[in-house]
């Protein structure tokens, strides 16, 4: 539905960010993430990519401005909602693939709510697992596969939630080519179908181009950002 597009999923307006406002991060003056969009972050480390997907997240107040995400301020999304992949993944790493898989599939509310809930939720990870190339490891616990596999049980987690909003911080690091197309494909495919956005974090500019529609590059230029001096530009990818 054409006005149902034209809602954006995540909207910022003046928004400075930070932790301490007499040293802000970053300003954002307007930036806007539709439907079936996908926007990728790129800038130098420090700069504050990080801080920008966790105040997005609402794990970390703006110092000011204007957030709106998934029809209301970041503190009140709902369950479900928002899939973030933090850098670090934060699987429950003695448990199985298929336990942690199951995590984001609880809090799918787009799964009928019965008796028969679990059942679902089993099958819908089972899926999205085994379109992620993992259901020889099921069984496995997480600590055991590799830095790679182990990412991909993240983005699994994320995917059998069914958020509205994928968040993801440098979520292609320690992937060969090979699953770096698997990944994408999958992500961008659910993204696209499902009418949700993507904001990733990259900080390889020319694969950032590659998988995004929009780029925010904050470019600093400095060494101690401060808001004067650390531009953030809303590009159009050239595709
Ligand atoms: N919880 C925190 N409290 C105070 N400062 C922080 C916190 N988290 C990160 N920072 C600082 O904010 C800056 C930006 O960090 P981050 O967002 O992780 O950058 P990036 O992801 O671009 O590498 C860094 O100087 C970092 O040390
Ligand atoms: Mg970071």
């Amino acid at each position: 539905m054409e006005d149902e597009n034209k809602t954006p999923i995540v909207h910022l307006k003046d928004v400075v960010i930070g932790f301490n406002s007499s040293r802000p991060l970053v300003e954002i003056t307007n930036m806007e993430i539709f439907p079936g969009e996908v926007v990728a972050v790129t800038g130098p480390s420090g700069i504050g990519k990080t801080t920008l997907l966790r105040t997005i997240a609402g794990l970390v107040k703006p110092i000011s401005g204007y957030i709106h995400v998934c029809g209301s301020n970041p503190s009140k999304i709902l369950r479900g909602e928002v899939g973030y992949i933090p850098q670090r993944l934060g699987l429950v790493r003695h448990a199985s693939v298929l336990h942690n898989v199951m995590l984001g599939a609880k809090t799918n509310q787009k799964l009928p709510k019965s008796y028969f809930s679990s059942k679902e939720e089993k099958n819908y990870s089972l899926k999205t697992i085994n379109s992620l190339g993992l259901t020889e490891k099921i069984n496995e616990p997480v600590r055991r596969l590799s830095g790679g596999q182990q990412r991909r049980v993240a983005i699994a987690r994320t995917l059998s939630q069914a958020p509205s909003l994928i968040m993801a911080d440098e979520f292609l690091s320690e992937l060969d080519e090979k699953t770096i197309n698997m990944v994408l494909r999958e992500i961008i495919d659910y993204v696209k179908n499902s009418k949700a956005a993507l904001l990733v974090v990259e900080h390889d500019v020319s694969r950032a181009r590659e998988m995004a529609d929009h780029l925010l590059v904050i470019d600093d230029g400095r060494v101690n950002p401060f808001i004067s001096e650390t531009r953030t530009i809303l590009l159009e990818a050239e595709k």
